[in-house]
C-alpha cells in the first residue's frame, strides 16, 4: 500500500525502506534540479535531501584535512565520519559550522565530482543517504538516486537540458552569488564535470528505465514544477494524505 513502510532488501543485499513516499530527481548540473526539487518539496511539505551537498561536504572536509582528491581510502574515511546535518531551512552543517556557501564554489563543484568517482566514497555514503531518506516524505536530488540509492522510489524524474542552456543557468547562478566567471569557463567546467559524472564506472549519472524524462531546455521551470507537483499528487496521493 502506498505510504506504508515495508522493510526490504535491495539488489545489493542491503536493508532498505520500501514504500516510503520519496521522489527521486536526477540529472546533470544546470538542468534545474535544485530549483525544481526545492519547489516541489516546499509545495508538498516534503523534506529536501540534496545529495550533491554531501559529496561537496566530503570535498570540503578533505581539502581542509589535507587529504588529496585522488586518495580514495582517505576520502572514504572522511565520508564515513562526516558530521553532516541539514537543518529545516535547508542549510548544510559540518559539525557546528554552516558550510552552505563554502561548498558551492566552482572548486568544490569540481572537487565533489572528483571525490564522487571513487567507489569507496560512494559506498561510504550510500547508507547515509538511505538513512536520511528513510524518514519518507522527501525529495531526494542527485545523480544516481533512481538507479542506485533509492531504486524503489515510487516517482523518479530525470531532468535534463541542452549543454548551452545548462551552462547559461549555472553562469547566472554564479554571478548572482557574486562570483566572477565568464560563460566560456562555466561551459568548460560543466563539460568536464558531465564527462566525469557520466563516465565513472560506479553509479554513473544515468536515467533509470522507469524515470520520467523532462527536458527543460525550452520550458519555464515554473511550468515544469506545476506539472511535477500534479504528478506527485497522483502518484503519491495516498501517501501524502495519509502522512499529513
Ligand atoms: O548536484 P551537485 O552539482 O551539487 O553535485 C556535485 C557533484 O557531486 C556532482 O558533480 C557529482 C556528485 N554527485 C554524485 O556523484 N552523486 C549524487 N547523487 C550527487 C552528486
Amino acid at each position: 500500500m502506498a505510504g506504508s513502510i515495508d522493510k526490504g532488501t535491495d539488489t545489493t543485499g542491503r536493508s532498505a525502506v520500501h514504500g516510503a513516499p520519496v521522489i527521486a530527481i536526477d540529472g546533470p548540473a544546470g538542468a534545474g534540479k535544485s530549483t525544481v526539487a526545492k519547489a516541489i518539496a516546499k509545495r508538498l511539505g516534503f523534506f529536501l535531501l540534496d545529495t550533491g551537498a554531501i559529496y561537496r561536504a566530503v570535498a570540503l572536509a578533505a581539502s581542509r584535512a589535507g587529504v588529496a582528491f585522488s586518495d580514495g581510502e582517505g576520502l572514504a574515511g572522511i565520508a564515513r565520519a562526516l558530521p553532516i546535518r541539514f537543518d529545516e531551512s535547508g542549510a548544510v552543517w559540518l559539525g557546528d559550522e554552516d558550510v552552505s556557501q563554502a561548498i558551492r564554489t566552482p572548486e568544490m563543484s569540481q572537487g565533489a565530482s572528483t571525490v564522487s568517482a571513487h567507489p569507496a566514497v560512494r559506498d561510504a555514503l550510500l547508507e547515509l543517504q538511505r538513512r536520511l531518506a528513510a524518514r519518507g516524505r522527501c525529495v531526494v536530488e542527485g545523480r544516481d538516486i533512481g538507479t542506485v540509492v533509492l531504486p524503489w522510489a515510487p516517482l523518479k524524474i530525470f531532468l535534463t537540458a541542452s549543454e548551452e542552456v545548462r551552462a547559461r543557468r549555472r553562469h547566472e547562478e554564479l554571478l548572482a552569488r557574486g562570483a566572477q566567471v565568464d560563460l566560456a569557463a562555466t561551459l568548460a567546467e560543466l563539460r568536464q564535470r558531465d564527462d566525469r559524472d557520466i563516465n565513472r564506472p560506479v553509479a554513473p549519472l544515468k536515467q533509470a528505465p522507469d524515470a520520467l524524462l523532462v527536458d527543460t531546455s525550452s520550458l519555464e521551470l515554473e511550468s515544469v514544477i506545476t506539472r511535477l507537483v500534479e504528478l506527485a499528487r497522483e502518484r503519491l496521493g495516498p501517501a501524502i494524505s495519509l502522512d499529513q
